[in-house]
């Protein structure tokens, strides 16, 4: 279903304390807000303790992974599985571009995972966007969200939220315009269908987050960098609530 989310990935940044201190701020700071859903995906050694401070009564904030793997359990030292964390998460990132690019994930592993969050019932965040920019690279997204979603049951397409990550833009400051990224946004929709949310991620802030979120075509947005200071996000989640009311 569509609807207003905001996710804040961590990356391998923080340590516990850290984590406690910015998940409570966030927490709080976003309490009285309404219309949006927040989600924290910090690294997965965090979730647990995160979680005992979410607690399991609030509807508007949850717990996502940046990652699972597409076993459910066995020999696969390292990995942690949408079945270890399902309890705890509704969300789980897929395929983000440092994974792509670091760890050698390719389309099929992001079909896997993706269908092993589904079989989990955690909702998978599916990352895509093109490298470089070019006058036409916006189509590029639409077409990786294809070859990603080789296998995945049409039926499942409304349970997944996609993130257009364009990489050009992630961690740099020069984030896309919002009429690109809508236009590469409503390239993805022809492939997932209008019940999909689909976010904008790269390089978001408190200042240009309005401009994507007041188009109707973006449904929020993954927020990296900007995630990690707790008024920079409570700040991103209150100018999305109050662009969207206005649209
Ligand atoms: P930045 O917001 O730091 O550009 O990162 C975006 C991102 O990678 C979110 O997944």
């Amino acid at each position: 279903m569509r609807r207003l989310i905001i996710a804040g990935n961590w990356k391998m940044n923080g340590d516990l304390a850290d984590a406690e201190v910015l998940t409570t701020m966030v927490k709080n700071g976003v309490a009285n807000l309404s219309g949006l859903e927040m989600v924290i995906c910090p690294p997965s050694l965090f979730l647990f303790p995160l979680s005992e401070i979410i607690g399991k009564n609030l509807k508007h904030i949850s717990l996502g992974s940046q990652n699972i793997y597409h076993e459910d359990k066995g020999a696969f030292t390292g990995e942690i599985s949408g079945a270890m964390i399902k309890k705890i998460c509704r969300y789980t990132i897929i395929g983000h571009s440092e994974r792509r690019e670091y760890f050698g994930e390719d389309s099929e592993d992001v079909s896997d995972k993706t269908k092993a969050a589904i079989r989990n019932k955690i909702i998978p965040i599916i990352c895509v966007g093109e490298k470089k920019k070019t006058a036409e690279s916006y189509k590029d997204a639409a077409k990786e969200l294809k070859r990603d979603l080789k296998g995945v049951d049409k039926s499942d397409y409304a349970k997944l939220v996609v993130s257009y990550e364009p990489v050009w833009a992630i961690g740099t400051g020069r984030a896309a315009t919002p009429e690109y990224a809508a236009k590469a946004i409503t390239l993805i929709r022809e492939v997932v269908g209008l019940k999909t949310p689909v976010l904008y991620g790269g390089s978001v802030d408190a200042e240009n987050i309005a401009g994507f979120t007041r188009r109707a075509e973006i449904d929020g947005a993954l927020v990296g960098g900007a995630s990690l200071k707790a008024k920079e996000f409570i700040k991103i989640c209150e100018n999305a609530v109050k662009s969207k009311s206005f649209a």
